[in-house]
């Protein structure tokens, strides 16, 4: 009888400390050992010239999720976690979201029976909370963080989402009293709602335009607003999506102020420009890119590169939120030619993440592979409550294993990737480091580009409270 399952041999580990020469032994789907040499296992993989790194953790993924009428997501859970596997991401942390007047409770059963037997990788959900009645905050929000859900997000704008500061006061309360982290989309509605009407007013319609109708002030405005709201009651908490300077620097104000605010960006930020929503001649071509906040500028993608290299941000997430581009219940919805505002927002990122990332930090030499690894998994995992079992290497953790191929030069195409969009919106780009090998509790889910076998792998993972607050 073998001692271990799976030898991982030749390779080099690496975790958000350090890197270094090293077996891995695999038992019942665990890491049980990490050593300078496995012999005795049933199977062996070759590491040699590869990477060693804790699978992905994408805590920031859209699926399923309902986005209004007539609008439906590009993907459902067995596409999005195909897509995640073959990109090295090993957990996927979606929203239940509530939709106004029904129970939070109600929604999450529904969104569980979505999942239910549909995942390629491990999932746990966020909620998103767009109503909260006294019996939500009351009673489903704090039953639910006690089971759980020890996350959640609240929106600063969007019609159907938006919190007024009142509620967002009475959210954040709850939160402390329950320690549950909350998630913050920072853009402030009515300052978007009167830009909106202007460019309208003066026919400015393309999808371009959506840039310009949320422009960094307005998230910078609503950043220092929830940093506030979030020191009177005394709670930690996350700006997600961060897009620029300007938001990034009332994160760091605060933080000085000895606040916890916790800070994520995305691939679009560091890769995407405002210039890409012109489209081919300020066509509805921009409509692939329209998401929110809007990419900026090269100054702004400075900014954006200097805080994943000195600490600003703590988590690199994809925001993966896909809609199809040519298709009536996705970009191309019912007046979504007539003006901006009708586009559905969002883009999709679940399978690029990581290689991007990859590529244009550690190839370029602008961050460390340990800030790498620290970013995209160590640290969501220590947030959001999936310490120790997930996002690290060490004896006892699952056996979440990405192998990397730091040399490997792809370009990203469309017709490569397992996600339901019908484009990517970094069509065309080289890259320099590819996931070769994706393993979840163990078991091989991807290997060079193809995806193994049916979903139902992936479980649904119940959350601690977050180690980091
Ligand atoms: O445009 C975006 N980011 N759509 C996804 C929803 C959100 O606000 O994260
Ligand atoms: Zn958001
Ligand atoms: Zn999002």
């Amino acid at each position: 009888m073998a001692e271990f399952d799976i030898a991982i041999r030749g390779g080099t580990v690496c975790t958000a400390a350090e890197r270094f020469r090293a077996d891995l032994g695999i038992r019942n789907g665990r890491i049980a050992t990490i050593t300078s040499s496995v012999l005795d296992a049933k199977r062996v993989i070759d590491a040699s010239g590869l990477l060693i790194l804790p699978g992905g953790i994408d805590a920031h993924v859209h699926v399923s999720q309902p986005s209004g009428e007539d609008v439906v997501m590009a993907d459902d859970f067995a596409s999005a976690t195909r897509s995640a596997a073959a990109g090295g991401t090993t957990t996927i942390m979606p929203f239940a979201l509530q939709e106004k007047g029904r129970s939070l409770r109600e929604c999450v059963r529904a969104y569980h029976a979505l999942a239910e037997g549909q995942l390629h990788v491990d999932t746990s959900f966020h909620l998103i909370i767009s109503d909260p009645t006294p019996q939500v905050l009351g009673q489903e929000l704090p039953a639910l963080v006690r089971d759980g859900y020890t996350s959640f997000k609240v929106f600063m704008t969007y019609d159907d989402l938006v919190l007024s500061d009142r509620e967002l006061i009475e959210v954040f309360d709850v939160a402390r009293r329950e320690r549950a982290l909350v998630m913050v989309h920072a853009e402030g509605h009515d300052a978007i709602h009167h830009l909106t009407r202007k460019l309208e007013e003066e026919g400015n319609t393309a999808p371009y335009f959506h840039g310009p109708s949320r422009p960094q002030i307005v998230e910078r405005e609503a950043t220092h607003r929830a940093i506030s709201h979030a020191e009177l009651v005394d709670l930690p908490i996350v700006i997600v999506h961060v897009s620029g300077e300007q938001a990034m620097e009332q994160i760091q104000w605060a933080r000085r102020r000895g606040r916890r605010v916790f800070a994520e960006t995305c691939p679009q930020y560091i890769v995407l420009t405002e210039d890409d929503l012109r489209g081919l001649n300020m066509d509805f071509e921009g409509a692939k890119y329209v998401c929110s906040p809007p990419p900026r500028d090269r100054d702004s993608q400075e900014a954006i590169w200097r805080g994943l290299s000195d600490g600003t941000f703590d988590l690199f997430s994809s925001d993966h939120c896909p809609f199809r581009y040519a298709d009536k219940h996705g970009k191309d919805r019912p007046g979504a030619r007539t003006s901006f505002r009708w586009v559905p927002n969002g883009i999709p990122g679940i399978e690029t993440r990581l290689p991007i990332l990859f590529s244009e930090g550690v190839s370029k030499g602008r961050i460390t592979l340990e800030r790498f690894v620290e970013l995209t998994a160590t640290n969501p995992a220590r947030l959001y409550g999936l310490h120790p079992r997930k996002g690290s290497i060490i004896p006892g953790a699952d056996a979440d294993i990405v192998l990397w191929d730091p040399a490997k030069h792809e370009t990203i195409r469309q017709e490569r990737l397992h996600h339901g969009a019908d484009y990517t919106p970094y069509e065309g780009m080289a890259v320099v480091g590819w996931p070769v090998l994706t393993m979840v509790r163990g078991r091989i889910v991807a290997e060079d580009a193809r995806v193994s076998g049916d979903p139902g792998w992936g479980v649904y993972l119940e959350r601690s409270l977050s180690t980091a607050v």
